[in-house]
Formats: C-alpha cells, structure tokens, sequence
C-alpha cells in the first residue's frame, strides 16, 4: 500500500485566506469591514477553546468580531433580547450562538430569532430548506470546509459511494445534503448512518469516501473500512493523557489503523477544525458582500 495522502485543512485553510484578502479590500475600499458576533454561554471548555480561536483569526485579519460572553443561567429572554439587537446592528453582518447551548434554553428558538440574512452558520430553517434544495444561501461551515478540502484535493465525488456516520444538524445532515446534490463537485451516492444504524461496518465497508462525525473517540477502525478509501475525520476528542495540558486531541477514526489501508485522510489536529473557522471567515464576507447588493 502506498503511503496515504494527508488532506491537509492547515494548507487548504491557508489558501482560503489568500484568496479573500482581495476581497476584504474591495470591501474596505467601499468603508465595510466584515463583522461578526459570536455569542458564548456557560462555560464549556471546547467552546470556549473554539470562540477564542474563531476570535483571533478575525483580528489577524482585521475584520471586526465581538464576543458576547454570558453566564450559564441567563434567561432565554434575554438571549433572545440580544439577538434582537444584533441583528439591527450594522457593524455586525455575521451572527454565531456557539452551540451546544445550556439545557433551559430552546436553541431552536434562538437559531430561529436571527436574521437569515445574518446565519453565517447556515442553520436557520430558512437556510437548511435552501440547501436542501440546492440553492444555498449560507452553507454550515465544518460540511462547506469539508466540501473545500475534498474540491482542493481533486477528490472528484461524482459517482462515488460517500457514507456519512452521524445526523446531526451541524455536520452529518447538512454533509449528507452536499454530497448528494446535482452539482459540479457533488453527485454522490450517499448514505447516512447514525447511531441507531446496526452493524455500521457493512456500510463503511462499502464506502469509497467515510465522513465521520460522531465525536467518539478513535470508532472507525481499520476493519470497518475498504482499502483504498478516503477518510474524512471530523471528531475533535479530548482523551486524557499524561502530558502538560492532560489531554490529547484524537479524531473519531483510529489513524494507526486507517494509515494502512486509506488511499487519504484528513488528521487530527490540522484537518477539519481549521476548515471550520475559513469558511465562517468566508460566509462573514459573504454576508457583508450581500449586504450592498
Ligand atoms: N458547535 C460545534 N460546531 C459549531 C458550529 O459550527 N457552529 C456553532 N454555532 N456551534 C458549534
């Protein structure tokens, strides 16, 4: 078996950036600076991880971010007040509510509350009924990173069996969705597993492209997969380890065993997760593009 090769998000991610800097300058030049609001509540530790590193990447560049950090126990209606006032706010053309949210608050109703118009996320039922149709407005950043990566390694899906292992809204649906549209890019045959699927393995083993995103930590093992095929790794696990922070970053797939048989994949850190953060770059811009239209 040929050495597999590594799909590199840190790289593809790189290039995503150079390709909006002339962007954002055609935006300054008409004195807009993509802004966007990301709202944090509680304290959960990856998603504190997660914001900060969502916030440093829009001052590297120097668009305009704010986050809204706000403690576990505010009420809903409250929530609900401040995305009232942020989508009336001009500085702002992005609008985030880091998820999950805290167990008293309907997320559904706050993705709900935010102009579509600013749901850079892509979740707003007006935006996932758009996808679903293959008309787009704002795609969910992690499957549009996905989709980038795939494209920039001329992983062609036309044909292809994809098998998607988790539904969630954030990644597995909206993944399953992408791959499957007629499109340039897409026409795929894809499965969606779940965690009600049994024996999951007779579907990976058919698959000639995996796209795990169940955030189980090292699942699919070198037996549930067909030589040859791509894996696409988007679990971001902590695993306790006996190092300076205590922990290790693992995907949801086990890279000693894929390394043997998979002809590419995306590692762990350095894959997926930086996707996630270019594309939201992207939709921001896009959003404050739309915006003079
Ligand atoms: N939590 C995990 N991934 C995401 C994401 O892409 N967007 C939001 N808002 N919350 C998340």
């Amino acid at each position: 078996m040929i050495k597999p090769l590594i799909l590199s998000g840190k790289d593809v991610s790189a290039t995503v950036y150079d390709n909006l800097l002339n962007r954002i300058s055609n935006l300054k030049n008409k004195a807009i600076i993509p802004g966007l609001a990301v709202v944090m509540v509680g304290e959960n530790p990856a998603s504190k991880v997660y914001v900060r590193s969502k916030a440093k990447k829009f001052d590297q560049l120097n668009l305009c971010t704010q986050t809204f950090f706000l403690p576990e126990e505010i009420p809903e209606i409250e929530l609900l007040d401040l995305i009232n006032s942020l989508n009336e706010d001009l500085k702002f053309h992005g609008i985030l509510v880091q998820l999950p949210l805290p167990k008293h608050i309907d997320s559904q109703k706050i993705i709900e509350a935010i102009d579509p118009n600013k749901d850079v996320d892509g979740f707003h039922p007006d935006n996932v009924g758009r996808l679903a149709i293959g008309k787009p407005r704002f795609i969910p950043c992690t499957p549009k990173g996905i989709m980038r990566i795939m494209s920039h390694y001329n992983i062609d899906l036309n044909g292809k069996h994809i098998v998607v292992v988790g539904r969630s809204n954030i990644v597995g649906r909206p993944i399953s969705i992408l791959t499957s549209l007629k499109k340039n890019g897409a026409n795929g045959t894809t499965t969606l597993c779940h965690s009600g699927t049994p024996d999951i393995q007779n579907y990976t083993k058919l698959a000639d492209i995996i796209i795990v995103a169940l955030g189980v930590p090292n699942f699919l093992k070198g037996d549930m997969i067909k030589e040859g095929s791509v894996i696409i790794d988007v679990g971001i696990n902590r695993v306790d380890f006996d190092n300076e922070k205590g922990y290790l970053l693992v995907g949801d797939a086990d890279v000693n065993a894929m390394k043997e048989k998979v002809s590419a994949y995306t590692p762990v850190p350095g894959g997926v997760g930086p996707m996630t953060i270019a594309m939201l770059v992207e939709n921001t811009i896009e959003a404050a593009e739309n915006n003079i239209k």
